[in-house]
């Protein structure tokens, strides 16, 4: 007689077994099993829902699965099924995964109560270092202070472009911010540019501090209380995202796109990198959108519809879609943002700083904290 078939609950288990390497968890406990079905002759089918359709370890965790299940005593066959996850089982998953990170996230000296933003996108030279400086001004134009960091440790732009430059000081074997004020706000920033000279030398460093860089402006800078801190990222996917995420886990991401990307490639790349640090997409915001001459035509220079695509891929929305402004460039290279002075750019820049505070990463209200610690008391000692 053929050995006893296995129960449901015994694949199940055995599924526990099944790790997804980048999320560091089991594919059962991160909600990715569907379905168990065990059929009289011993065939197993198992539906697998991954995070996204085109995840790299497709094939990988499938091979596990099959492994797993065939050694079950009974069973004949194992057939898995994939499947992708909804958009709510997806921000299920990150919100478990993000909870866990933070158990473990290292202690950094950005406050608890700041909000942070990584400005990042799929591919170089899109405009993420101007949508950070023009989003930090934005912000702090509202009476919010807002920290900058600038993570493209190499390629640094954000002194330039902030018109803030000078060495960092310190005291008490901390380093302090620069700061510039905007009307009633504030911007704290730290670059790589504010400890070399010049780009030359900051290259001599490369070997010695490309890892530690990014966990030094994290723990030795004295950033103080901060509404949002904006990371302004290095192109590309590498071990500064990562570290990020590994250090800041609590970190939302904005992605920067151009009308005319190949939406698919970037959005993948886009959100397997917000899956393997566990960050959350906020929104995205498309760039040099279009441009208006002085007789009122506007010509689309860069095709039309990145934003909206790789919005509607990455499951977040378009923030804002930036213009082209004659001088733009100029104006950047002389340290003033264009959202600082009165034009379209500013228009949307304020828009975005707006939807930013009101509805996607809204500050912490202290107050409001505040007033339920109170209740909670009240409740405990009554
Ligand atoms: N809306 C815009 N209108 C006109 N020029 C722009 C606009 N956005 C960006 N630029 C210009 O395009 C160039 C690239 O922008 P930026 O440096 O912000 O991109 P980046 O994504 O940070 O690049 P990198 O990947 O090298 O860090 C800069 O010279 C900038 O001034
Ligand atoms: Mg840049």
């Amino acid at each position: 007689m053929a050995a006893a078939l296995p129960s449901p609950d015994d694949v199940v288990n055995v599924l526990r077994g099944v790790v997804d390497p980048e999320l560091g968890d089991n594919v059962v406990d991160l909600g990715m099993v569907k379905g168990v079905d065990v059929a009289a002759d011993g065939r197993v089918t198992v539906r697998i829902a991954l995070t996204i359709a085109g995840c790299p370890l497709r094939s990988q965790i499938q091979k596990d699965v099959e492994a797993r299940v065939r050694q079950l005593p009974g069973v004949e066959t194992v057939g898995v099924e994939m499947g992708e996850m909804t958009q709510d089982e997806r921000s299920a998953l990150m919100a478990r995964a993000r909870w866990k990170a933070r158990e473990k996230a290292p202690d950094t000296e950005i406050p608890a109560t700041t909000r942070v933003i990584a400005v990042a996108s799929g591919k170089g030279g899109v405009g993420k270092s101007s949508v950070t400086v023009n989003l930090a001004v934005a912000l702090a134009a509202r009476g919010l202070t807002v920290g900058v960091l600038d993570a493209d440790i190499w390629g640094f732009s954000v002194p330039r472009m902030l018109g803030v430059s000078g060495r960092l000081g310190g005291a008490d074997g901390k380093i302090h911010p620069n700061e510039k004020r905007v009307g009633d706000g504030l911007v704290k920033v730290v670059s790589m540019g504010h400890l070399v000279d010049d780009e030359d030398q900051a290259i001599m460093w490369r070997g010695l501090v490309l890892t530690k860089a990014l966990e030094q402006f994290l723990t030795d800078v004295r950033w103080g209380e901060m509404d949002y801190l904006l990371v302004d990222m290095p192109p590309g996917t590498g071990d500064i995202q990562m570290g990020l995420a590994r250090l800041l886990p609590r970190t939302e991401m904005i992605i920067v796109t151009t009308p005319a990307m190949g939406a698919q490639k970037v959005a993948v790349r886009a959100a397997d990198m917000a899956r393997r640090g566990y960050l959350g997409v906020a929104g995205v915001i498309e760039n040099m959108t279009s441009f208006t001459c002085e007789h009122g035509a506007e010509y689309r220079l860069f095709g039309e519809g990145g934003g909206r695509r790789l919005a509607a891929q990455v499951g977040a929305p378009l923030v804002g879609q930036v213009p082209m402004e004659p001088g733009f460039a100029e104006e950047a290279d002389a340290g003033r943002p264009a959202a600082l002075r009165d034009g379209p750019v500013a228009d949307v820049f304020r828009s975005i700083a707006e939807r930013v505070v009101t509805e996607l990463v809204p500050p912490v209200e202290m107050s409001g904290c505040t007033a339920r610690v109170f209740e909670q008391l009240e409740q405990a000692i009554s």
